[in-house]
């Protein structure tokens, strides 16, 4: 599969660092279609307002779709970048790749289950980038 969407990065509710996981929360941008719910590898491509042109590339484990384990109906779009250090991404534009689809959204009973799924998900990522 290769689908690739972009958009803004918005406020999310800062609950995904606190599980050690931080998302960058993604608005749609208009000429995007909305991927199918779901858990996404994906290549993660970051454009800096301040420096065009020197975009950098990233692994991501994306989520797409509601957030049942925490209650939340409202869905998003949010990815984790995988090794990248912490810099303030709010308001900068992402493109994101689609590249492989991993599993349904699901719930889960407690918060120490969704971050396990969610490590194993980056592990996941990992290891398919590392194959292909
Ligand atoms: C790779 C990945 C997988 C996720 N899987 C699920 C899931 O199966 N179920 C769910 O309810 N939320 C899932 N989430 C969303 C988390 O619940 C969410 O990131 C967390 O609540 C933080 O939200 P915030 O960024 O708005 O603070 C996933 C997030 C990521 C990055």
């Amino acid at each position: 599969m290769s689908n690739e969407i972009s958009g803004k990065v918005v406020r999310g509710n800062g609950f995904g660092r606190k599980i050690g996981f931080p998302t960058a929360n993604v608005e749609l941008a208009k000429n995007s279609q909305r991927p199918a719910d779901g858990i996404y590898a994906c290549w993660v491509k970051i454009h800096p307002d301040s420096e065009p042109g020197s975009e950098s590339r990233y692994m991501g484990a994306l989520h797409v779709g509601p957030r049942p384990a925490i209650g939340d109906v409202v869905p998003t779009i949010e990815v984790h970048i995988l090794d990248f250090a912490g810099r303030d991404l709010y308001g900068q534009q992402l493109s994101l790749q689609l590249v492989k689809r991993l599993r349904d959204v699901k719930n889960f009973d407690s918060m120490d289950e969704l971050k396990a799924a969610i490590q194993k998900d980056c592990e996941e990522v990992r290891r398919y980038f590392a194959a292909s």
